[in-house]
């Protein structure tokens, strides 16, 4: 039977969300159906689709009450809205649903993992976090009634119950479930828990996989933790990073550590570590593995010390999640890659090579919103080392953001404080890349309000979301110093 805040927001959102033109969305990347969106959340391949849940507050374009948003899709770039599949009405989840994630049964159904979320004592109470679980086909989840099923009970000593959260699960090989969840100390440091199920419904502790040594910000939200290329990887979202170098900034965070895990005592063994995304919006990714055994990584295209930035007060959706991209490890590194089905929505190539960059130079049938751009820039010779390129997009006579680079310094930078924003939060980001004599391969993914950059073959990648209104479509190039460059553009679902 379902609960009237369910109904309540399933016919809400079917009919306010239908009032969002297509146009004031963006064309590929996933947006609530109505309201605000953070985290995805039990992002899983299950019955021949891919499903997308996502944090959700229907009723508003701020962060309030949290439900479980649904979407499908066949390409993980076309989505299809479903009704919401969970909503914060069980005494144990009354302030929220929070993040979690999915697995399918033995017996064909879908097992969802969350955080409920209650106050404890009252309304001024502070937040009370369990992990429950729901039972559904795919469209519509059954609370399980014995929720919830990891409590503070279940927790080591010294670790606080209201900060144990976003449990991530897998199938083990014996058909058994494990789940990872983020928790804290005392003194607000991070630590990551393994949580073991022979059903997915009856769970105990298995070890402390990781800890935060203090030097990956305070409380550990998030994580994954999944096996690449003969490497165990761990992924985790630190709230109150220290910045350090280029390499972690100001903040909410991420971070992924390449090691390996001991199956005997739980523990991971961080051997490398560097930050997801260096750009300004991208905030606690989830992965999943594709039937064809792709490992797949959607995040949320937003950011807590950025989300203030709403753009137009009229806007009735808040929140994106960014391209999924293809995970592999090269050199040590984590390299990202658009998903390959991208490349079959490309149309209408234009392209130019050898081309020296002078001041602002446009190039004909370069522009546009919704477009893709191969670029390889380099110094026209040895002798003739440039300082700056710089490329201006999403620019109208007013507005415009700017992706420049710096061969001296190895420094890739975003800036859209000239893109229409009238707020002053974070606007650039800068990159440290690897220095190869001013040369620098970026392929560069815009969307209506986004640009998300994959640096040298996807070695690095740059988000950040941009509210300039879409008319603002010229792209032009500036290099100081003799630059030469070679462009691919193309047309992205045929949009542009
Ligand atoms: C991360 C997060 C999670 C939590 C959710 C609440 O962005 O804070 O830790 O489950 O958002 O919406």
């Amino acid at each position: 039977m379902m609960n009237h805040s369910l109904i309540f927001a399933r016919a809400y959102e079917k009919e306010a969300g239908g009032t969002i033109p297509a146009s004031a969305r963006p064309v590929f990347h996933l947006t609530p159906r109505i309201g605000w969106m953070n985290d995805p959340n039990g992002f899983s391949y299950y019955q021949g689709q891919y499903h997308l849940f996502y944090q959700y507050n229907p009723y508003d374009t701020q962060w309030d009450a949290m439900h479980w948003g649904h979407a499908v899709s066949h390409d993980l770039l076309h989505w299809t809205y479903l009704p919401a599949a969970l909503a914060p009405d069980a005494p144990y989840d009354s302030f929220g649903c929070f993040s979690g994630s999915a697995v399918e049964m033995p017996d064909g159904k879908q097992l969802l993992l969350y955080t409920g979320v209650r106050k404890e004592g009252g309304d001024n109470g502070r937040e009370l976090q369990t992990q429950c679980v729901a039972v559904g086909d795919g469209l519509d989840y059954r609370k399980y009634d014995r929720n919830p099923v990891l409590v503070a009970e279940d927790l080591p000593d010294g670790l606080s119950p209201y900060d144990f959260r976003d449990p991530k699960v897998w199938r083990m090989p014996d058909g058994g479930y494990r789940c990872v969840a983020g928790a804290r100390r005392m003194d607000r440091r991070g630590v990551l828990l393994l949580f073991d199920s022979a059903d997915g419904f009856r769970w105990h502790f298995k070890s402390i996989l990781a800890e935060n040594d203090g030097r990956f910000g305070l409380m550990w939200e998030c994580p994954d933790f999944f096996p690449l290329d003969g490497k165990s990887v761990l992924f985790v979202s630190p709230q109150d990073m220290l910045p350090e170098g280029f390499e972690y900034h100001n903040g909410n965070g991420t971070v992924c550590q390449i090691g390996t895990f001991d199956e005997e005592s739980g523990r991971f063994t961080p051997e490398r570590h560097q930050a997801i995304d260096y750009g300004i919006d991208f905030y606690a990714p989830q992965t999943l593995l594709t039937p064809d055994g792709r490992r797949v990584m959607i995040g949320w295209m937003q950011n807590w010390d950025t989300c203030k930035n709403t753009g137009y007060e009229d806007r009735q959706w808040f929140g994106q999640m960014t391209l999924p991209r293809e995970l592999s490890l090269r050199n040590g590194r984590l390299y990202q890659q658009p998903i390959r089905e991208l490349a079959q929505y490309r149309s209408q190539p234009v392209e130019y090579k050898n081309v020296s960059v002078s001041a602002c130079m446009n190039l004909p049938g370069i522009e546009g919103r919704c477009v893709e751009l191969d670029l390889h820039i380099r110094p026209e010779s040895a002798e003739t080392p440039y300082h700056k390129f710089t490329m201006r997009f999403a620019q109208d006579d007013q507005y415009y953001s700017v992706l420049s680079y710096r061969p001296h310094e190895s420094l890739l930078k975003i800036d859209r404080k000239f893109s229409g924003s009238r707020r002053a939060y974070i606007h650039q980001r800068r990159c440290q890349v690897a220095s190869r004599r001013g040369e620098i391969r970026l392929r560069v993914i815009l969307d209506r309000f986004s640009i998300e950059v994959f640096v040298n073959d996807g070695e690095q990648v740059m988000t950040a979301t941009i509210l300039t209104d879409p008319s603002a479509r010229r792209i032009c190039f500036e290099a100081d110093g003799k630059a030469v460059m070679d462009i691919t553009r193309y047309s992205l679902f045929q949009e542009d």
